[in-house]
């Protein structure tokens, strides 16, 4: 269909203009986890942002790796954790973005478990933790990006509200790039699958 001139213009009816701020994926917030994974006998976790769940059943999650240390290990074993730090934990997960496991040993900084997976390194200080196992690789230009089936979450009875981890319990934080900041997730704004709800008189049934 043409489009009108409205839609052509940058500028709205009361003068407020968009402005294209040329190609770099503007993603705001994104969660800030950690990703383990086994180097030989020895455990390696890096920090990741690129990260998202991606099919409901079976449930899967999916990682963007670039060329680290830990890659290598999710390549050899076929297997990974996910680990979602609190607040509490900023500095630890920056410093495993700052240093590679290609230079140092990162194996002994945090305590670690193993759900039934035995390549998935998971780490005890962090509320919430996920195995799993890589069941489709897709290779970008520069990434790898890995799906991985949960096959197993782990928190704690203290990070849980009927059952289920609370966001407030947990306390994760996000990152947004390109200003480098971390975030603690601010104050709830809404009920999801309800609030539009009594909006819906403004659509057209095309039925
Ligand atoms: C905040 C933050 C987010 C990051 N997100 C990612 C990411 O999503 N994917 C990735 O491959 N590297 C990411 N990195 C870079 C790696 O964590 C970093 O290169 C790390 O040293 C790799 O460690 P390794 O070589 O031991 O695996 C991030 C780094 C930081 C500080």
């Amino acid at each position: 269909m043409e489009k009108s001139d409205m839609e052509r213009s940058n500028m709205d009816k009361s003068g407020m203009e968009k402005i294209n701020v040329g190609n770099n994926p503007f993603l705001l917030p994104q969660p800030q986890v950690l990703v383990g994974a086994m180097l030989g006998d020895r455990v390696n976790f890096q920090a990741v942002a690129w990260v998202s769940r991606v099919n409901a059943k079976p449930a899967y999650m999916a990682v963007a790796l670039g060329d680290h240390a830990t890659r290598d290990g999710v390549v050899a074993n076929g297997e990974f954790s996910i680990n979602i730090p609190s607040v509490d934990l900023v500095a630890e997960t920056d410093l495993m973005g700052l240093v590679s496991g290609r230079q140092v040993d990162k194996s002994a900084f945090f305590e670690v478990f193993y759900g039934s997976l035995s390549k998935a390194p998971l780490i005890r200080q962090c509320p919430v933790v996920m195995e799993c196992r890589v069941v489709k690789t897709v290779e970008l230009p520069a990434d790898l990006i890995f799906i991985g089936e949960v096959v197993g979450t782990w928190t704690e009875e203290r990070y849980l509200t009927n059952g289920m981890p609370d966001v407030a319990k947990v306390r994760p934080f996000v990152l947004t790039m390109p200003d480098n900041a971390y975030w603690a997730v601010g104050e709830k704004v809404g009920k999801a699958w309800h609030d539009g709800l009594p909006l819906r008189e403004r659509l057209t049934s095309l039925l």
